[in-house]
């Protein structure tokens, strides 16, 4: 664990969430031929196609969505969907059944329904992912420790976790980055990054923002936070203030030198 960094995390186990635990479990759901099917005209045919839709879908993390399963077989001898999500209401129509898939909590779930005509089985999938953009980003007001400064960032309610990049950026520099894709946690989470930052000259004026992403294969989502900058607190501490005297005489030096020699080259200048 590197000593400059201390990492929370908090998980947020709000009411809502609290009957989630189950949800993980295989299920499959097996639906016999419809019973009661529609008069439509005979003579199917093997060539037929079947579809799930839609193939890609983002919910928040504990909705519900709906797929539909549908093909071209005028008289399906039997369908199904087969998934890890939790299973809801079914609803049915000519060459069609819709699926609810309740409590969506695994990032990404693949999903595949199958329709059996005339003796032949042909499968569709789509998949379900869930992901939520953080609610916030706050950077906290730096805290001066010593010659340091603490600086904290708050990421809230971020789903999933585990694809979460937080960054501390100043400029075009990455100051400090932290991956969390230890975290596997099923809920939405509340993150902190904690960094303390040993200031050189250059942090003073530059703005630091903090930086959330979520890299989700495919879909990048970025949120960020508002600029702080060190030296609007550089007033109030003795060490910043002794390190901007420390400029002040700098420049004071540079002044002089630089005085000195316009002085000398005025003086070359009027002896040619
Ligand atoms: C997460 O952060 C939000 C906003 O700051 C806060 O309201 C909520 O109580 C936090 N949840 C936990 C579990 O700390
Ligand atoms: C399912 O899809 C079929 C074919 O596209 C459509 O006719 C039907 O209305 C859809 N059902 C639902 C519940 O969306």
């Amino acid at each position: 664990m590197r000593s400059l960094l201390a990492l929370s995390l908090l998980l947020l186990l709000t009411a809502a969430y609290l009957g989630g635990g189950s949800a993980l479990g295989r299920r499959a759901a097996w639906t016999k031929g419809p019973e009661g099917s529609p008069a439509l005209p005979s003579g199917t045919s093997a060539q037929f196609w079947v579809r799930l839709s839609p193939e890609v879908v983002a919910v928040p993390p504990g909705d519900s969505v709906w797929l539909n399963c549908s093909s071209s077989c005028p008289l399906p001898e039997g369908s199904g969907l087969i998934t890890r999500l939790r299973q809801g209401k079914t609803l049915r129509g000519p060459g069609w059944m819709a699926y609810q898939l309740l409590d969506v909590r695994a990032w990404s779930s693949a999903v595949r329904c199958f329709i059996t005509c005339e003796g032949e089985t042909r499968w569709a999938t789509a998949r379900v992912t869930a992901y939520k953009r953080p609610k916030s980003v706050i950077l906290e007001p730096p805290v001066s420790v010593g010659s340091k400064y603490m600086l904290r960032c708050h990421v809230t309610h971020v789903f999933p976790v585990g694809f979460l990049v937080v960054m501390l950026r100043q400029g075009g520099r990455v100051i400090y980055s932290e991956n969390l894709k230890d975290f596997t946690g099923p809920n939405l989470a509340n993150v902190t990054l904690t960094y303390e930052l040993s200031p050189g000259v250059r942090h003073l004026w530059q703005s630091i923002t903090c930086h959330a992403r979520l890299n989700l294969s495919g879909l990048v989502v970025r949120s960020s936070s508002a600029p702080i900058t060190l030296s609007a607190l550089a007033w109030n501490t003795k060490s910043t203030a002794l390190s901007l005297a420390s400029i002040a005489a700098l420049l004071g030096i540079l002044l002089i030198v630089g005085a000195t020699y316009l002085h000398k080259y005025l003086a070359m200048r009027a002896q040619m």
